[in-house]
């Protein structure tokens, strides 16, 4: 005769707020059986049993049993009752041994950690001056909400949309109108490509253009996303430097004439906020002509432009279909859309559409058509608008706080464009050592180093300020002083 079992290690109080009664009860019952504290043959109280004696609807018990029983980890006969199954029996989730397999071992020991992202000072919590966050608090959220939930009303049509791996129509219309009005850009939309953000973008580019060995140019510094997804196909860098006109297209000419392509920040240098002049911007276009090369220009953060006319894009003045636009609206909205676009010459189309299909066919079209709405009813560019606005404030903030507590420590940039601006140390310290004078502070500002190749170190911090409000700004730049009078500790560099 099967014992009953008349109590359980768990109650009522112990189920998580945001968790089901039906969810929490088959999460317990299951892992009572898979640690063997329901031994097999335990026969469960009836349902009615089970119910009183913990305040449950019957028919949260029964569901629960039922979906037990489909899954195998019990039986349920007429006049038996319910019965536990012999199951393999699984040590609690608290003696889970620590240490890591021998595959995770392998893996970390093949994949190193790139030099920006190895000992970051913060990693959880946005805080100053960390970069590359725009302000969410400013973002019109229940503009974006009410698109959504019209959405969500009329769900059913979305469960199965056209099938077009360069993404949802009516979006890349949008981005056409939009990059030809603000960037100068023509193009139609069969060459555009909606992508998760510039990181995959780089990614499919690297793939489709390159292969192991192939030389490519880098700004020195220069983008670190750039490097890793070059990187993972196997293509040499070729740093060549930066002065304040951008990319030294003479330098990489003399350096490597011949590299099969290059990739380029010209409305906002990253990370050392230069604007490309005009000069240079003709130089590469000539030598990619002449060449035969790609430039990829990554237009991440063109739309925060604080001083004189917009640049144009670099594609507006090609003719000979070079450079490939990427952009994202990580910057210009929120960094958790990851929606982002690849402008192809129409000859690389059907390429590129061969490896975005191998690697995730495409993105969800319903957030592409909230996307959609918000651009084409005007919120966008409303919100552009009002963050160039925010942001310009701030970065006046920025340089006036800079000229007010951090004289004679740390010189900051005027940029005329982005959510960050650079400061170069004219204390004597290393970047990194200004990088651990000023995470002692609690204030997060990466030295330029990290971004270099060959480059010797620029001295300098990198400084986002879009996301922070002008008392915050101020506040920490107070902070940044105290850590730069002091002597720096340790010599490395
Ligand atoms: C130079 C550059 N490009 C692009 C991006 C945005 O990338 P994603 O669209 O993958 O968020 C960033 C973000 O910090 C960046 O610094």
């Amino acid at each position: 005769m099967p014992k009953t079992v008349s109590s359980f290690e768990f109650t009522l109080d112990s189920r998580p707020q945001d968790q089901t009664l039906t969810g929490w009860l088959y999460g317990e019952l299951r892992s009572a059986i898979l640690e063997g504290r329901l031994a097999p043959g335990t026969r469960l109280p009836a349902s009615r049993d089970f119910a009183s004696q913990y305040g449950l609807s019957r028919g949260t018990v029964v569901s629960v049993f039922e979906r037990l029983q489909a899954e195998g980890y019990v039986t349920s006969r007429v006049g038996v009752g319910t019965l536990v199954n012999r199951v393999s029996v699984v040590r609690p989730a608290r003696q889970m041994s620590v240490t890591p397999p021998a595959y995770v071992r392998r893996a970390i020991a093949t994949h190193k950690l790139p030099r920006p992202l190895v000992d970051l000072p913060f990693t959880r919590g946005v805080r100053p001056f960390r970069i590359g966050a725009p302000d969410t608090k400013a973002f019109p959220a229940k503009v974006w909400g009410r698109i959504a939930a019209r959405y969500a009303r009329n769900f059913g049509s979305w469960l199965e949309t056209e099938a077009d791996v360069r993404g949802y129509r009516p979006m890349r219309d949008a981005i056409a109108d939009y990059l030809r009005a603000t960037r100068g850009v023509r193009c139609n939309p069969e060459q555009i490509f909606i992508v998760s953000g510039v990181q995959q973008a780089l990614d499919l580019l690297a793939r489709v253009l390159l292969k192991e060995h192939d030389q490519v140019w880098m700004e020195d510094p220069g983008y670190f996303g750039a490097t890793i997804a070059f990187g993972n196909v196997g293509a040499e860098i070729i740093p060549v430097p930066v002065d304040e006109e951008g990319l030294l297209v003479s330098a990489g000419e003399t350096i490597c004439p011949h590299a099969r392509g290059v990739y380029l920040t010209p409305a906002h240098q990253f990370p050392q906020g230069v604007t490309m002049s005009l000069e240079r911007r003709m130089a590469i276009l000539k030598w990619a002509k002449r060449t035969g090369a790609f430039i990829i220009e990554d237009d991440y953060d063109s739309e925060f432009r604080f001083e004189g006319q917009p640049v144009p894009s670099l594609h507006s003045l090609d003719n000979y279909s070079n450079v490939i636009l990427i952009g994202s609206f990580s910057k210009t909205l929120f960094p958790s859309l990851r929606l982002g676009y690849v402008v192809l010459p129409p000859s690389l189309v059907d390429c590129f559409l061969a490896f975005r299909y191998q690697t995730d066919f495409r993105n969800s079209h319903v957030d592409q058509a909230i996307l959609c709405e918000f651009i084409v009813q005007g919120h966008f560019a409303r919100h552009m608008r009002r963050m160039r606005e925010l942001y310009g404030s701030r970065l006046a903030a920025m340089i006036d706080g800079g000229k007010q507590h951090l004289s004679g420590l740390l010189d900051i940039s005027n940029v005329q464009a982005g959510l960050y601006t650079i400061g170069f140390l004219t204390n004597g310290m290393t970047s990194r050592q200004a990088e651990k004078a000023a995470a002692v502070q609690g204030i997060e500002a990466l030295g330029v180093d990290r971004y270099t190749f060959k480059h010797p170190d620029p001295k300098g911090v990198v400084l986002g300020f879009a996301a922070y409000p002008e008392p915050a700004i101020r506040k920490a730049l107070i902070q940044l002083a105290k850590a730069f009078s002091k002597e720096p500790s340790g010599r490395r560099g």
